[in-house]
C-alpha cells in the first residue's frame, strides 16, 4: 500500500486559480508558523544534478519545469519532493507570497511570512534564476506580479529586459507600419 500524503492542521488541497492544484489555509495561520513540511527523497548533489538535467531535457518545449521539486537541504544533500506523499509540492509560486521555505535541522519547512487568512492560497517564491524566464510565465495575480516566475533579486534585471524587449517591439512595429504605408502610397500612384 502507498504512503498517505502528509498534511497539517493549517492546510487543505484544492483547485487553484493560479495553476492546477493548490494548497490553501484551512484556518487562520499566524506569522512565523511551520505551515507544512516539504518532504522528499534525500539525494546527493550529484544525483540531484543528474535528475535536474534529465528532467529538463525530457520537458524541453513543454510548460513544466522538471527541476521544480528539488530543494537544497545542505552542502551535500538535496531533497527531491516529487513523491505522492509530499503535499507541499502543490504549493504554487507567487510574486507576493505568504510563505517561504526554510531549512531547520536538515528538514525543509514552509514558514508563514505574515498572517494568513482562512481560505487564502498558500504560496512562496520559487526562486528560479533568470535564464529562460520566458518559459515560466507567472499567473499569480498579485498586484506586483512581475509576469514571470523568478527570484525577487532578479526583478530589477527582469524589468530592464522586459522594457528593452517592449522598446524593440515598438520600433519594429513602427518600421513595419511605415513599410505598409509606403506600399499603399505606391499602389495609389
Ligand atoms: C510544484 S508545481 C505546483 C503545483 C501545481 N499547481 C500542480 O497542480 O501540480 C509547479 C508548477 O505549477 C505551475 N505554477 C506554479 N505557480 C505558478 C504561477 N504563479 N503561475 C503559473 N504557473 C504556476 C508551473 O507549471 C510550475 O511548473
Ligand atoms: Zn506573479
Amino acid at each position: 500500500m502507498g504512503k498517505e500524503p502528509i498534511t497539517s492542521k493549517y492546510i487543505e488541497v484544492r483547485e487553484s486559480d493560479i495553476h492546477g492544484t493548490g494548497v490553501f489555509a484551512r484556518i487562520k495561520v499566524p506569522k512565523g508558523k511551520k505551515v507544512i513540511e516539504y518532504i522528499g527523497e534525500k539525494i546527493t548533489k550529484k544525483e540531484s544534478e543528474r535528475r535536474s538535467i534529465a528532467l529538463i531535457e525530457k520537458n524541453q518545449g513543454s510548460e513544466t519545469d522538471g527541476a521544480v521539486y528539488i530543494f537544497e537541504v545542505n552542502k551535500r544533500h538535496d531533497i527531491d519532493g516529487n513523491i505522492p506523499e509530499n503535499t507541499a509540492r502543490f504549493i504554487n509560486h507567487s510574486c507576493e507570497p505568504n510563505c517561504e521555505p526554510d531549512v531547520i535541522k536538515n528538514r525543509v519547512w514552509l514558514i508563514s511570512t505574515r498572517k494568513i487568512k482562512e481560505g487564502e492560497e498558500l504560496s512562496y517564491n520559487y526562486g528560479f534564476d533568470l535564464d529562460g524566464y520566458e518559459d515560466h510565465e507567472c499567473k499569480c495575480g498579485a498586484k506586483k506580479c512581475v509576469g514571470y516566475i523568478t527570484a525577487d533579486d532578479n526583478w530589477p534585471k527582469l524589468k530592464k529586459r522586459l522594457a528593452k524587449k517592449k522598446k524593440k517591439e515598438k520600433k519594429e512595429k513602427k518600421k513595419a507600419d511605415e513599410g505598409k504605408n509606403k506600399s499603399k502610397k505606391k499602389a495609389k500612384k
